[in-house]
């Protein structure tokens, strides 16, 4: 294996209709029109020497490297900044050039530290390059005079430094921050000589920055620099594969020394991230070698015991004897699994068809029943297929945005950052969401309009959009009458045109102002092609299914479905949410979504796993809690996720644990839910697997090991190993053969294989037979359901209600820099941003409860109590407040309740009604918590309450 070097051709591509053909060096080159000579040389094969210009962003002229001679034109043009023209002729070498740019170079090198052979750089410096390739031998300035050598280095970002003594000016990390991020965080202070790059008032840490890392990649010096490289060294192989956290589902190099990372850089052909990345992805990969790990199989009698490590071979023997025993004592139905968003497509399948063919029955569920199963009823019940309809590139073509629901700034920053860019050019946005996120204002994005809807009436707000375009005539008869089911949609006119849904009347239900709804529901409409971007505020309600719906109701309904620059897409919150549901790890369908109750598809999976199946759907996870704690359900295996802590009333979650005989958990660490388990099988980390990830726009992605399994057994063969020692050998050499298998058993799969990925870097399904390289849009021409067809959707409020007990809304997100329940995030430096989950509250709220910024305050709902900090903020509504559920000290779900989505049971997390209070010590639960931790896991408290902080 090699270092895989992408070319950097200078200048962005263009895509136009137009051709322009030149001749460079004699050579004639045809590129699109508006593409640079530089990038048209490059293309022929033609370096030019640069050092301003780098492709991802556009040119910008300042370094004069790049100069070119253009036959009957004046002078030395820059070819970064020259536009290639029809029968142009270009020189790109003559004496002349070469002596101007070798006194370009002297004038940089006259002022940069000559210590090359100790820099953490050499080798991989583009000046380095630069002054080879224009063959500087000396400088005729001297090193002497004025210069920038004893310039301070910021050394406060954990992921990377700052040495200003060796910055070219080039302005290359300012616009990588400007046009690629779009966070605005770096500017050039002062000018001539004394310009120089400054982030924020102080150091990088104080400024506004996210830590992307789009400046480290873009700083062609040793300036912006990854702390891991100064320590370690450059990396001599690279493994593209793909991120293990948010549901963007970004294209990483992993660059290697032997079997050790070195840094994770973005892959410029990643389909999803073109090159970018977000903090957690590019530098929170630390977790994969933390010294808690656990790296050998373990088991116990009792969860009071301490663990006893144990070989495989016993791990899995004990695992599987326990589970026939259980089956033997309590019936077959009384054992179970669950699966995880953070497992490949491959292990996911694994389990599912372990459960359904070696447990015998369909008692299996996946974390995605807690985050996005209303998507797929929603999605399913009106276009039929429960999945987005666009590529992220799709934004391209977009007019109008809507955000509801979701954070992508926190949550799915690479595609929040492409979002921005397409605002800046001139997109509309309107933000449905009680809290004032980012993307309301942030440097040189303004949304639109804000409808700050109190949390619990997305429907009625999405209704009475839909009501004021049917109404004031503004919806695409056109379309409605050639796409969709005309009765459904005669019937759903009816409905939605009644009074009780117009935004006046649902004004007090919402606490929109009717008057800014009909502005955004005009602009929805009217302003062109208009996409709708949703996330977990969207469907962790117990009307979720009904508000997707209802957006895919807007979306018929003018028009905006089957074409570029439109669609319903959900934002995935973990990396293989939609591939999870994709294989068929829910109770009641197979991989593809096809019911267990259907004869002829559960005909084609037991003929070819050679076993009977169940014909009635399994239970969910809270039904498998449900009837632990009654006493019937005895033993469960679960794989990479942690339900002690995500799961919604962790006081039920824990109590069905602690009933059952037989908790196996497989992960990396001994998470919350492993407090609980009697058998543990130590899991693999993204960078020790092979397999596929799917993103939130259906592409399907290749995972690659860069290293072996740190505990002997990748997940997929645990899988099957226990599979085999239960008498259902699954006997697979690679997990090639399992999507294999996929691809044979799933339509939607028909051509989805390894080496098809590897051909074409990656594929969105449906890949088949009439989509033979995968389908970014969908819907096109025709729903995958034949007509679409409208649903009704009455807002139903929620049952959980404020009372003059409970009278504030709690609400629930992500941060930028923690992933879900911390496993990962919190065992990296990420937590010098965010070290503890905290309360988010109104001024107003707080100052009417005597409470002070940083103050310890009790949450309580009528299902528990915690306590957390205080932080104030504008950015929260009077009588909402907020908090994250990152780490598992502060139990955010030890308050919300057991409401939860009439069609799917994904749970209410973002409507509680709680209490806010100030309070003095820990609550009785966090006590408890402490206690039980300390006992089950013999992890000190010191360790619990700082997270598993520290690297
Ligand atoms: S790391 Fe990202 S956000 Fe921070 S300064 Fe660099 S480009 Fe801007
Ligand atoms: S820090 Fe790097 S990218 Fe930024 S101006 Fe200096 S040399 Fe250029
Ligand atoms: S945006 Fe998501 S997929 Fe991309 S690097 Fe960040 S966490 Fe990973
Ligand atoms: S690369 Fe063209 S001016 Fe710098």
């Amino acid at each position: 294996m090699a270092l895989i070097q992408e070319t950097d051709y200078g200048t962005p591509a263009r895509i136009a209709g137009m051709l322009v053909t030149l001749e460079i060096d004699g050579k004639s080159v045809t590129v699109p029109s508006g593409t640079s000579v530089m990038r048209a040389a490059s293309e022929s094969g033609v370096q030019v020497p640069k050092l301003c210009a780098t492709d991802n962003m556009e040119a910008f002229g300042s370094c004069r490297l790049c100069l070119v001679e253009i036959e009957g034109r004046r002078g030395t043009p820059a070819s970064c900044t020259t536009l290639a023209e029809p029968g142009m002729k270009v020189r790109t070498q003559s004496p002349k050039l070469a002596k101007l740019r070798r006194g370009v170079m002297e004038l940089y090198i006259s002022d940069h530290p000559l210590d090359c052979l100790t820099c953490a750089a050499n080798g991989d410096c583009e000046l380095q390059d630069m002054a080879g390739m224009v063959g500087l031998r000396d400088v005729r300035y001297g090193y002497e005079g004025q210069n920038h050598l004893k310039a301070e280095k910021d050394r406060s970002n954990p992921y990377f430094t700052f040495e200003p003594s060796k910055c070219i000016v080039c302005s290359r990390c300012v616009r990588a921050c400007e046009e690629v991020q779009g966070t605005f965080a770096l500017t050039i202070e002062g000018r001539g000589f004394a310009s120089k790059v400054a982030a924020g008032p102080t150091n990088f840490l104080e400024s506004e920055c996210v830590s992307c890392g789009a400046c480290v990649q873009a700083c062609p010096t040793a300036t912006l620099m990854e702390t891991s490289v100064i320590e370690n060294g450059l990396p001599e192989h690279s493994v593209v594969t793909t991120c293990a956290y948010c549901g963007v589902g970004c294209a990483f190099k992993a660059e290697m020394q032997g079997s050790e990372v070195v840094r994770m850089t973005p892959y410029k052909d990643g389909k999803a991230n073109h090159g970018h990345s977000c903090v957690k992805g590019r530098f929170a990969w630390g977790y994969a070698t933390h010294k808690d790990r656990i790296l050998k199989p373990m088991i116990r009698a009792k969860i009071t015991d301490p663990w006893q490590e144990v070989t495989w071979e016993v791990a899995i023997n004990h695992a599987a004897s326990e589970f026939k025993r259980i089956q033997a004592k309590y019936g077959r139905d009384s054992i179970g699994g669950i699966t995880s968003s953070r497992c490949t497509n491959e292990e996911t399948y694994l389990v599912q068809k372990m459960i359904r063919a070696a447990f015998g029955n369909n008692n299996v569920d996946t974390c995605a029943r807690v985050c996005h199963s209303p998507t797929g009823y929603g999605l399913n019940s009106t276009f039929g297929t429960s999945a987005g309809t666009q590529d992220f590139d799709s934004i391209d073509q977009t007019d109008v945005i809507i955000v509801i629901g979701a954070n992508p700034t926190d949550a799915h920053p690479v595609f929040a950052s492409h979002m921005k860019q397409r605002i800046r050019e001139g997109a509309r946005l309107i933000v449905i969401d009680p809290r004032r996120i980012d993307l309301v204002k942030t440097p040189h994005v303004e949304a639109d309009y804000h409808l700050p809807l109190l949390p619990g009436s997305n429907v009625a707000v999405l209704n009475a959009m839909a009501h004021v375009i049917v109404t004031e005539g503004l919806a695409d008869e056109k379309f409605v009458k050639e796409r969709c089911d005309m009765e459904a949609f005669a019937q759903w006119r009816k409905f939605i045109s009644e009074e009780r849904n117009s935004p006046e009347a649902t004004e007090s239900a919402s606490g929109v102002p009717a008057a800014d709804l009909r502005a955004a529901a005009r602009l929805y409409a009217t302003g062109g092609n208009a996409a709708i971007y949703y996330g977990l505020g969207v469907t962790e309600h117990s009307q979720g299914s009904t508000t997707v719906m209802g957006m895919a109701n807007l979306a018929m309904l003018t028009g905006n479905i089957g074409k570029r620059g439109v669609g319903v897409n959900p934002l995935r919150g973990q990396n293989n949410v939609q591939g999870s549901c994709d294989m068929g790890s829910f109770p009641h369908e197979f991989s593809g979504y096809r019911h267990v109750s259907d004869d002829s598809a559960r005909l084609m999976f037991e003929e070819a796993w050679h076993v009977p199946l169940q014909n009635e759907p399994g239970l969910r996870i809270s039904n498998m809690l449900d009837a632990a704690c009654e006493g019937t359900f005895k033993g469960i295996y679960i794989e990479g996720e942690d339900i002690v802590q995500s799961d919604p009333n962790t006081q039920h979650v824990t109590a069905g644990m602690m009933a059952m005989e037989c908790v196996v958990v497989q992960d990396l660490f001994l998470n919350e839910t492993a407090s609980y388990a009697h058998v543990f099988f130590p899991g693999s980390s993204f960078l020790e697997k092979d397999g596929t990830f799917t993103n939130a726009e259906r592409r399907i992605g290749r995972v690659r090991k860069a290293i072996p399994p740190m505990a002997g057994m990748a997940d997929w063969e645990i899988t099957a190993a226990l599979s085999a020692a239960l008498g259902y050998p699954m006997p697979y050499q690679h997990p090639s053969e399992i999507m294999d298998e996929i691809a044979r058993l799933t339509p939607t799969f028909a051509g989805v294989s390894f080496d098809k990925i590897d051909e074409l870097g990656s594929i969105q399904w449906p890949c088949n037979a009439k989509a033979p390289e995968g389908t970014p849009v969908m819907h096109i021409g025709e729903f995958v359901r034949g007509k679409g067809r409208f649903m009704i959707t009455q807002f139903v409020p929620t049952e959980e209600r404020t009372t003059g007990r409970y009278p504030l809304i709690l609400t629930t997100g992500r941060i930028l820099t923690q992933y879900n329940v911390g496993a990962q995030t919190a065992r990296t430096a990420n937590n010098i941003w965010h070290a503890e989950d905290v309360l988010e509250i109104h001024p107003f709220d707080a100052e009417n409860r005597g409470i002070r910024e940083g103050d310890r305050v009790s949450l309580t709902s009528r299902a528990g109590e915690t306590t957390l900090h205080a932080q104030i903020s504008e950015r929260m509504q009077p009588g909402v407040v907020y908090t994250t559920f990152h780490h598992g000290f502060t139990g955010a779900n030890v308050v919300t309740t057991e409401f939860e989505d009439w069609a799917t049971g994904c749970p209410e997390y973002k409507v509680t009604a709680v209490e806010v209070t100030l309070a003095r010590k820990m609550s009785e639960w966090q006590e408890q918590y402490l206690e039980t931790r300390r006992q089950t896991t013999q992890i000190q408290t010191n360790q619990i309450l700082t997270g598993a902080a520290g690297d």
